[in-house]
């Protein structure tokens, strides 16, 4: 206490004097405790990981000054984590020096999976407002000895149980507590301080608390529902919405890591030799993989080519792979891609270099779904979990370079990473897991960062479960599956054109419209199925199926139905015909139903041309599948009523008319070679 020398009596003014001078010097003596000058923060590390590194940033962006407490790594057991003990033991032989220092506050964190969310000031703050002299972090697990559970201070609302990855607490106090350790390196610091912590007489000792509702320290262990990123212009924050608390220190213990985004590193010129290694273990796939080394292979001296018959196993493959870089001081980027992944951005690889990272992997997924080649989570198990921004990842609307678990499919990692830090593990195979799993464990237990950038558009995931080889042309059946892909090669590349410019829409007669539909090599595909299946029909057949009162005009032809087709042929007519309908005959809108859809063969010897007569539709489309005067000679269509004669249809290009009425018609005959059309008759 201050005596206070009060003359009497006192004016006014003096007495304010007086009264503000005990105040300021009352408020700085009780505020220096918890001013930032008397703060240092503790951490133990013995390797500097990417986690470590990404700590020592985030200290520096909020000016705290850190002692880093540790000891070069002795080798023994992977490095990544410090046996706690041994944490302890710095701290007890650290700690001694400041036990006198009063007004020091010190808080210790781990560093390899740890963020400061914000500075100094307000971490001192919240600790003073929490009005204990040792405040330890919380979680929601009773770890290491779950039966000590019953033992803890009931809370009703909070975490309950001590987590020691984070704790402050005044110098005196804290140094107190670890001098008591005695234990060996590989003892458990966690269970030392649960136990200081239980016991009631040194709990009220040393006036220790838990941070129940997260004001200081968050961890993200069991914990990762609560947590959101709050955007606000420039900045991040994490926010616990379960207790409304914005944590000053974030702690991804457990399975879960935290997302960041990054600046990009400055990109880089270089040219770069690309040594090829292929594994292939299906035997359909084999013609494939010989049609591309006929064509790229002098692209790419010394590639190796591992096909089926020597049935390597796919973890073997991976890692012979990944070895022939490892062992060559030359490979500076090693880039695994699975057949799997549609790289549609050209300059995919450059990016993912200048993106300088350890690892990294373009983000995919399959069109219009939320199946990707990325974890935001882990379980505690280790498999997939939910991170509260997956969706948001993988739509795009929250972009950046994230920090993840998981990645798979397509990745880059650095030569030189691959023989330094993870020199000593093997990244794939592990008896009873699968690869990709493998391979993600051994970079996060090796410390590295995965990272995956969703900064630019990379290209999407295929799908290929329902992919069936016994078909002739199996992408032909991939509507459904992979949208993309089949209208990147089914569709004529002008069709999108017809809803931007005139030139491709065109109207030879009288409301019968004409327009890019099938790419050659639909054409060439579906053509190729129908003459593979073979069962063309005569008119006989023609005539039952058509008994239904409709048109009886027999051709020799294949149904869709007849070749499983028809699911797929309804997806393409309201996918890319609708549309067109709707532009070109405004006020009509297509159900797109259509039950007669088939490949017509018109030849001179065998059915030339078709009588006239009207289509049980609303309108029909018909495609041409060849080449007049190369495939083919004569052939058309002509339009009675207006006596009108299309002659030279063209391979791919659509035409649409409407089926009953007024475009009564028949077809020309055909008088060399074979003339195949698609024909639909839509809305009957
Ligand atoms: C950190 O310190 C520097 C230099 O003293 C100052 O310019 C900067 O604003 C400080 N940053 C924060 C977050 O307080
Ligand atoms: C110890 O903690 C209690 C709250 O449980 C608090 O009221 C008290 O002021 C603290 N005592 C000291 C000496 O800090
Ligand atoms: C790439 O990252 C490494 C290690 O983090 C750093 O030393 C190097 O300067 C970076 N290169 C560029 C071009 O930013
Ligand atoms: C795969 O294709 C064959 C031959 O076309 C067909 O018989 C079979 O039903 C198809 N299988 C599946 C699952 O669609
Ligand atoms: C698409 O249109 C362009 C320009 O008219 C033309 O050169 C090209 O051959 C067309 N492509 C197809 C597949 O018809």
């Amino acid at each position: 206490p201050v005596p206070l020398p009060v003359p009497l009596p006192v004016p006014l003014p003096v007495l304010l004097l007086f009264l503000s001078r005990f105040l300021s010097r009352f408020l700085s003596r009780f505020f220096s405790f918890f001013s930032p000058d008397n703060l240092l923060v503790i951490t133990a590390a013995t390797e500097e990981t990417d986690g470590f590194n990404r700590f020592m940033r985030t200290s520096r962006e909020f000016n705290y000054t850190i002692l880093g407490l540790g000891e070069e790594w002795k080798g023994g057991d992977v490095a990544r984590t410090v046996g706690g003990g041994q944490k302890v033991r710095w701290l007890k032989k650290e700690l001694l020096k400041h036990s006198d220092k009063k007004d020091m506050v010190i808080m210790f964190v781990d560093s390899y999976d740890v963020i400061f969310a914000s500075g100094p000031e307000e971490l001192l703050s919240k600790f003073s407002r929490l009005g204990h002299r040792v405040v330890f972090s919380a979680e929601g697990f009773c770890w290491p000895d779950q039966r000590l559970a019953s033992k803890y201070p009931v809370v009703h609302t909070g975490k309950r149980f001590l987590n020691s990855g984070g704790f402050i607490g005044f110098a005196s106090d804290l140094s107190a507590i670890v001098q008591q350790w005695k234990y060996k390196d590989n003892d458990d610091d966690q269970l030392f301080y649960t136990k200081i912590y239980l016991d009631k007489s040194q709990r009220t000792k040393f006036n220790m608390t838990l941070d129940h509702r997260s004001r200081i320290f968050q961890n993200l262990n069991g914990a990762v529902d609560e947590v959101v990123l709050k955007f606000e212009r420039a900045k991040v924050r994490a926010r616990n919405v379960a207790y409304d608390t914005l944590p000053v220190v974030i702690h991804g213990n457990g399975p879960t890591k935290v997302s960041l985004s990054h600046p990009a590193a400055p990109g880089a010129g270089t040219t770069y030799l690309i040594r090829l290694f292929i594994h292939n273990n299906v035997v359909y796939h084999e013609h494939h993989i010989h049609r591309f080394w006929q064509r790229h292979k002098s692209l790419y001296p010394d590639a190796v080519l591992v096909g089926p018959e020597e049935n390597l196993q796919e973890d073997k493959a991976r890692t012979m792979a990944v070895e022939s870089c490892k062992k060559d001081p030359e490979c500076d980027y090693y880039f695994s891609i699975d057949s799997d992944v549609a790289l549609t951005n050209a300059d995919a690889l450059r990016i993912l270099i200048e993106e300088n990272k350890s690892v990294i992997a373009p983000m995919l997924s399959k069109h219009g779904k939320l199946w990707s080649n990325f974890w935001g989570a882990l379980s505690p198990e280790g498999y997939y979990s939910r991170s509260e921004d997956y969706i948001e990842i993988v739509q795009g609307k929250r972009i950046g370079l994230w920090n993840v678990p998981y990645i798979t499919q397509v990745y880059l990692i650095k030569g030189s990473v691959l023989r330094s830090k993870l020199s000593r593990v093997s990244l794939y195979v592990e008896q009873g897991m699968d690869p990709d799993m493998v391979f993600c464990k051994s970079i996060r237990d090796q410390g590295v960062f995965m990272f995956l950038s969703n900064r630019d558009e990379f290209g999407r995931l295929v799908a290929s479960t329902n992919f069936n080889t016994s078909r002739l042309h199996p992408d032909m059946w991939q509507i459904f599956d992979n949208p993309m892909d089949w209208r990147e090669k089914y569709i004529n590349e002008n069709y999108s054109k017809i809803f931007e410019d005139k030139s491709f829409v065109e109207q030879p007669c009288p409301d019968v419209y004409w327009f890019p539909a099938f790419s050659d090599k639909m054409c060439d595909d579906l053509v190729e199925t129908m003459e593979d299946y073979g069962q063309w029909s005569g008119g006989s057949h023609k005539d039952e199926r058509l008994s239904g009162g409709y048109e009886n005009v027999p051709t020799v032809d294949i149904h869709m139905n007849q070749i499983g087709f028809e699911k797929e042929w309804l997806k393409f007519l309201k996918e890319y015909i609708v549309p067109v309908t709707e532009k070109l005959y405004p006020g009509y809108y297509p159900k797109a139903q259509a039950i007669m859809n088939f490949v017509v063969r018109y030849r001179p010897d065998e059915q030339p041309s078709l009588r006239p007569h009207h289509d049980s539709s609303t309108f029909t489309i018909n495609i041409a599948l060849n080449r007049k005067s190369i495939d083919y000679e004569g052939g058309g269509c002509r339009f009675l009523r207006y006596d009108c004669k299309v002659e030279s249809p063209r391979k791919g290009w659509s035409f649409m008319h409407p089926g009953r009425l007024t475009h009564y018609h028949e077809g020309l005959p055909t008088t060399r070679g074979t003339r195949y059309i698609m024909v639909s008759f839509v809305d009957p």
